[in-house]
């Protein structure tokens, strides 16, 4: 993809924290990723891996320690909040929890219109209309706009947060995990809610989740974390179907049905993710890697590309033959497995 294609460009950017003891959190470390116009790209990785830390910096809610981002053209890394508040109506997100996203005192409509107040001239005639218009469009029903927060449900609420980011008809939202705080049933209408305005809108998404189900219903392309560090990225269905990472391999055959057939081949995804204090010398996955070699603990993988978009940092790969010792590493998710069918590890 070139710069010109993307409405984002996240150009290696790191995201370091101070730890306790003068020590250093390396939440995000040298990350590089396009988001197209219109286009949904899903974000998956464990617990920890810096998926939020990644889409809070993209809406200047994190400053990035080095790196850039390019949001339509412009390089928006650093801005100071006040030029930043400039950029807010095209580039919003939405947050896991959203009980702590809303206050509690304003109405629902008052919530809704509060961007328009703040980023744009519209009157207030105008701003009711609009806020109706939102109502509709995030199938939110009217009469829940004079309500106060405490009155509705989580999937109402989060609808109100959707209804809340659009509002200024963004270019970009980050979704931050939006449906993990609700129940099952709650959860695929706000799916289907986003699945529709993706055709009704051109507004492009990043969609974090450690829902690998969710992520591959939803997503165009997939960019898969580990430890604040891409491992792989491409089509969702090409990286589905033929995943190239041992990572990304361990999380998606966790992620089929138990099949006895192929059980007794899986490798467990073992042990920890590693502490993001003391990062590993070489590739981040090798101390649970079923097919690292001794090269891969000192030796930093680089993204290869392996057709046209599909792109994976692995040692083993840039070996040759897209292959992994005996096991195809393009033969599908058969090699290795986690032990949850969440990228996180926990239940969604
Ligand atoms: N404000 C902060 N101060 C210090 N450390 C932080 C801060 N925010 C995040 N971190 C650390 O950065 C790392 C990445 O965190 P982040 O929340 O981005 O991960 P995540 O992938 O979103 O995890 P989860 O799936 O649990 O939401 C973690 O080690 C976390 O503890
Ligand atoms: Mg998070």
């Amino acid at each position: 993809m070139s710069p010109g294609d993307s409405i984002l460009d996240v150009q290696n950017l790191s995201k370091f924290f101070p730890g306790g003891r003068g020590t250093t959190i390396h939440a995000v470390n040298d990350v590089s990723f396009a988001i197209r116009p219109g286009e949904i790209l899903g974000m998956v990785g464990e617990s920890g891996s810096g998926k939020s830390t990644i889409g809070r910096a993209i809406v200047g809610l994190a400053h990035a320690t080095s790196g850039q981002i390019i949001f339509r053209g412009q390089d928006i890394t650093g801005l100071p909040e006040k030029k930043f508040r400039g950029l807010r109506k095209d580039l919003q997100i939405v947050f896991q929890d959203p009980w702590g996203a809303l206050n509690p005192r304003l109405k629902v409509r008052t919530i809704v219109e509060e961007p328009l107040r703040l980023h744009t001239q519209m009157n207030a005639t105008d701003r009711r209309r609009r806020v109706e218009e939102l109502a509709q469009l995030v199938r939110l029903n009217a009469g829940l706009l004079t309500r106060y927060p405490n009155e509705l449900s989580g999937g109402q609420l989060q609808r109100v947060c959707i209804a809340r980011a659009l509002a200024t008809n963004p270019e970009l939202i980050v979704l931050d995990e939006p449906t993990s705080s609700l129940d099952l049933s709650v959860r695929a209408g706000i799916l289907r809610l986003l699945l529709e305005l993706r055709t009704e809108t051109s507004i492009a998404m990043l969609f974090i989740s450690h829902d690998l189900g969710t992520v591959r219903l939803i997503s165009d392309r997939i960019v898969v974390i580990y430890l604040g560090r891409i491992v792989e990225q491409g089509p969702t269905e090409q990286v589905f179907k033929a995943p190239a990472h041992p990572y990304t391999q361990a999380l998606l055959s966790a992620h089929l049905p138990p099949d006895p057939a192929i059980d007794q081949g899986r490798h467990i995804l073992e042990g920890e993710i590693p502490s993001s204090v003391t990062l590993p010398e070489g590739c981040f996955f090798a101390g649970r890697c079923p097919v690292a070699v001794e090269a891969c603990s000192h030796q930093r993988p680089t993204m290869v590309t392996l057709d046209g978009d599909h792109q994976a940092a692995c040692l083993r790969i840039s070996e040759g033959a897209n292959s992994i010792g005996d096991a195809p590493i393009l033969g599908g998710p058969k090699q290795v497995s986690a032990q949850s069918n969440t990228a996180s590890g926990r239940t969604p």
